[in-house]
């Protein structure tokens, strides 16, 4: 059955929303705490070691009330069920969208095509299980015997920026193998990577679900003929291994057959990080935490799945970044984690949110006159203070914010965390409350400032505050809530696409530029001037091979 196709600005609830918005949107921050004490109480979801603060929001109960309408107005239940239950959601790809299957227990039962599909799930699984464990106890070797020291994953997009978040957002967890990613055709990337590498000891992981992108293919071919300037030609079974759903192509590789990981059509490229993609995650930090991060996610999935809406942390989530999106007309969003360790999480989010929700033609095949995906950007706090947040301090754009911090620090050192996390806090609070005029007149009056100096000095002082954010407090970054954390943000991306009424599983838009870019590549190689693009494109080109 084929997703509802419901233009959301036709419900009811949107133009309750729309009414409503006018009533509130001008209201300061204190007011709504004001008005309703209990706020920051029943604004929250406290689940397992997730705590969500959502009251630092310009929003009433009331808007909430109108939101979960909406969402139930679009029939968000239905398509749930219609996603874990395997259904074609990816219409225009004709394909089900199941990455959730991924992290199932083994007992489940997920129908594709009239065949339950766990059974080879757990049969990769175990295969990764089996790999991993040779790797990272020397029993699987290089061809000149010596242990494996350094693992190479080859992939770009959902193959790559997956495992090399997950990677180091668990560093804490890692083992003695050192992993490096290989992803842009940037010449200079592959040769940066593999200047480090003794050819000896190191595992190539090529990741490419189709084995047909030119960054990965270029990337493993130039590695492949580095690494055979040393090594004979029956060592590339020993030190390469695939990812892919095209078998064939990664032969005609030269890969093994026995090192070939499978992967399936019915898992997106930028939620496949749960199947073998993940393989260079299982090898860094070892399986057992590999799977503990997919526990979380299925933890996380049947929170999603069995929660009532107003306590369902993907839904609230998803909801508040509708509101703003869509009726505050906010152009991007910010992710804050108060870790290190999520350094590439902003990064990561992008291609999941970006990717899915960067549409504009509706589930009709009509173009859409709403703003649909969500600009994400964001750094760790607190370097992200010194950079960017004046901007969302005093500048004159809303951002909404969400804000991601651990109880615990994981090396103990109490004395650090404690100063991270007060500006965690400190943040959120200036955000939301900011600095009124009078306080600045009180403040610049201590210091013994003249009046005409106060005069002059308040206005750039005042914080206007009420800058929107959610806090995600989560007790500790462990595989387990880091693997919850991902798939609220995958299970988020899908409620609001169907809020949207877009498809959210493909990415037609990244094809146009890969095509001319192929085209373009042919026209450098060729000897001719060339004159059959628009005048800038052609300059551009004719100068680059004149000058390369
Ligand atoms: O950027 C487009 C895209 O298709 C992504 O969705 C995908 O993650 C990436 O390219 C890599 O594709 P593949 O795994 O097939 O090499």
């Amino acid at each position: 059955m084929a997703l509802a196709a419901i233009n959301p600005t036709t419900t009811k609830a949107w133009k309750k929303l729309q009414a409503h918005f006018d009533t509130i949107k001008n209201q300061p921050a204190k007011q709504f705490f004001a008005e309703a004490p209990h706020r920051a109480d029943d604004m929250r979801i406290v689940w397992e070691d997730f705590y969500v603060d959502y009251s630092k929001h310009r929003l009433t109960s009331e808007t909430m009330a109108l939101l979960l309408e909406l969402a139930e107005e679009v029939k968000l239940k239905d398509a749930m069920s219609q996603y874990f239950g395997g259904e074609v959601i990816n219409q225009t790809e004709g394909r089900e969208v199941l990455h959730t299957a991924l992290r199932n227990p083994k007992s489940a039962e997920v129908m594709v095509d009239g065949e339950n599909v766990m059974p080879e799930i757990y049969e990769v699984k175990n295969k990764i299980k089996g790999f991993t464990e040779a790797v990272v106890g020397g029993k699987l070797k290089g061809y000149t015997s010596k242990t494996f020291t350094d693992v190479v994953n080859i992939g770009i997009g959902g193959s790559d920026l997956g495992p090399a978040m997950v990677v180091e957002s668990l560093g804490y967890y890692k083992n003695h193998l050192k992993t490096h990613f290989v992803s842009n055709v940037d010449g200079d990337h592959v040769n940066e990577v593999i200047k480090t590498l003794n050819p000896e000891t190191t595992l190539f992981v090529i990741v490419s679900k189709t084995f047909t992108t030119q960054e990965t293919l270029s990337n493993a071919n130039t590695i492949r003929a580095w690494f055979l300037k040393s090594a004979p030609q029956h060592a590339v079974s020993k030190h390469f291994v695939a990812v892919s759903t095209n078998i064939e192509k990664v032969k005609a590789f030269g890969i093994d057959e026995k090192n070939i990981f499978p992967m399936w059509n019915w898992v997106g490229g930028r939620f496949s990080l749960w199947s073998a993609v993940g393989l260079t995650i299982s090898l860094a930090t070892g399986f057992d935490n590999f799977d503990k991060l997919l526990t979380g996610a299925h933890k996380m999935d049947q929170h999603f799945r069995t929660e009532d809406f107003d306590k369902n942390i993907p839904v609230i989530t998803a909801l508040l970044s509708v509101w703003y999106n869509n009726f505050f007309k906010a152009e991007s969003e910010a992710v804050i984690p108060y870790s290190q360790y999520l350094n590439q999480f902003a990064t990561y989010l992008q291609q999941g949110i970006m990717e899915s929700n960067g549409k504009s033609v509706d589930r009709n095949g009509d173009k859409i006159n709403y703003q649909t995906g969500t600009i994400i950007w964001g750094e760790p706090g607190t370097n992200a203070q010194h950079a960017f947040f004046q901007l969302m301090h005093q500048g004159s754009k809303l951002i909404p914010a969400e804000f991601i911090g651990f109880t615990k620090s994981l090396y103990g050192n109490q004395d650090h965390h404690d100063k991270l996390m007060s500006n965690f806090f400190a943040q959120t609070e200036a955000l939301w409350n900011g600095k009124s005029k009078d306080t600045v007149i009180e403040e610049l009056k201590a210091q013994g400032l003249s009046e005409e100096k106060i005069k002059e000095l308040s206005p750039y002082k005042v914080f206007e505050g009420n800058k929107p954010t959610t806090t995600f407090l989560i007790d500790k970054l462990t595989p387990e809530s880091l693997g919850k954390l991902i798939a609220m943000y995958e299970h988020k991306i899908f409620v609001q696409g169907i809020i949207w009424n877009i498809f959210s599983y493909d990415q037609f838009g990244v094809e146009l530029g890969k095509e001319l870019a192929n085209t373009i590549l042919k026209e450098i190689e060729d000897k001719n001037v060339i004159n059959n693009h628009d005048i800038s494109t052609q300059n551009l080109i004719n100068r680059y091979k004149t000058h390369r």
